[in-house]
């Protein structure tokens, strides 16, 4: 079995699938392990680390790979160089991507999303989703703080008082919560809004206050696999109205709120955005769905009468080395599953749920139920 670590074509992508640690667990289940050269540098490992773990280090690394592990889905551009058969294994943004999804069953791989990954407690630590989106809550409050021009915590001092920042949370899912935590621990006073009933009592075991539209439509917002379902327009503008009311008097907004496979929804408009204090921050994790905020724009802080909307893609990235480790734990626990442990051979077991879950492509065709083409 030859696993391949793939290097990253897209440049705004730092972050490497495997680390030294999973590059060894990888060789004690049986495999051999290729890196193609620089796939770990930008996320702080050099090819001597992976090196000195077991691994080969070569351009060729996926020639022959039995398995090819990426952060994004490849192009098709590096399809070719994919034996048929392989699996690619990969964070592989399936919504609203036929054309990558065709190709890449065209290449005759077997590719599988890990951000498809169930949430049932067998899988937690294969959620990349989880993983990824923590470190991207934290790093949010952190560019907050880089472009806010004062300071977060309240500063009682000789020449004066610095008031504390007041930071608002929209969407209250894993990013969402770490960024109320980061935030506490910078001395901010932080409030949270989400559609889930169940997040009004994680914001305030983190020392926040909660705020929502607490309808009959709240109550149900939950679907059984955890995520938040589209609302109504009307709860959408009950809830504009409660938070226009509150963003006036906010510094910073965080806004993380996602609908699995639907576009961003839209919390905040231009006129809020207005409203806000010149100063005032909007860090926009929704960006690259469409965004949450009215106006922000990928890969750019946009500013709106004083007010700036930062929409930095890939917040994660920004945290790579530490994105890039949890992200090579997630893949390596996958594909424990993947592996006969006598044989030491990839063993598929194409009934497992997780690998109905994650499965796109398989033999020419695509075989997930949501991803089929239409007739
Ligand atoms: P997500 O990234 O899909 O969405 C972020 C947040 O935005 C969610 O909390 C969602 O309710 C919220 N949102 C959506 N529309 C909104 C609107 N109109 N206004 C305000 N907020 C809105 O969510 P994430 O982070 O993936 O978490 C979803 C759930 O899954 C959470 O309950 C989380 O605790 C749970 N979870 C379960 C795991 C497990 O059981 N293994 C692992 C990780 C998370």
């Amino acid at each position: 079995m030859k696993i391949a670590v793939a290097k990253e074509i897209d440049p705004s992508e730092p972050r490497v699938a495997a680390s030294p640690d999973t590059v060894k667990k990888f060789k004690s289940l049986g495999a051999e392990v290729a890196v193609e050269p620089g796939a770990g540098l930008k996320s702080g490992v050099p090819d001597a680390e992976f090196t000195a773990a077991g691994a080969t280090v070569s351009a060729d690394a996926l020639k022959d790979a039995d398995l090819v592990i990426k952060v994004k889905r490849p192009e098709p551009s590096e399809l070719g160089q994919y034996k048929r058969g392989a699996l690619v294994i990969a964070i592989m943004d399936p919504y609203g991507n036929d054309v990558a999804l065709k190709a890449m069953a065209d290449a005759g791989v077997s590719a599988f999303a890990m951000e498809l990954m169930p949430r049932i407690t067998r899988a937690q630590v294969m959620d990349v989703l989880s993983s990824q989106a923590n470190l991207a809550g934290y790093r949010a409050v952190i560019e907050a703080a880089e472009a806010f021009g004062r300071a977060f915590p309240m500063m009682m001092t000789a020449a004066g008082t610095v008031p504390a920042a007041k930071l608002f949370v929209m969407g209250v899912g894993v990013a969402g919560l770490q960024a109320i935590a980061t935030a506490r621990r910078l001395g901010a006073i932080v409030s949270a809004t989400d559609v889930r009933p169940a997040t009004k009592e994680q914001v305030e075991s983190l020392g926040a206050k909660f705020l929502a539209v607490e309808d009959e439509e709240f109550k149900n917002a939950q679907t059984a696999g955890g995520y938040a379902k589209e609302m109504s327009k009307e709860y959408q503008a009950k809830q504009a109205a409660l938070t226009a009311e509150h963003l006036k008097k906010q510094d910073i907004v965080i806004t993380t709120a996602l609908i699995p496979g639907r576009p961003a929804p839209r919390l905040v408009t231009l006129d809020m955005v207005k409203s806000m204090r010149p100063g005032s921050v909007l860090v926009d994790l929704a960006v690259e769905r469409g965004g949450n905020v009215e106006g922000v724009k990928p890969g750019e802080t946009v500013e709106i009468d004083g007010v700036k909307i930062v929409g930095i893609p890939n917040l994660a990235g920004r945290v790579a080395a530490s994105a890039s480790g949890l992200y090579a734990r997630n893949l390596f626990s996958f594909i424990e599953t993947l592996v006969n442990k006598e044989t030491k051979a990839l063993a598929v077991n194409w009934d497992d749920e997780l690998v109905k879950a994650t499965a796109l492509t398989k033999d020419g065709a695509i075989v997930h139920p949501n991803f089929q083409p239409k007739a």
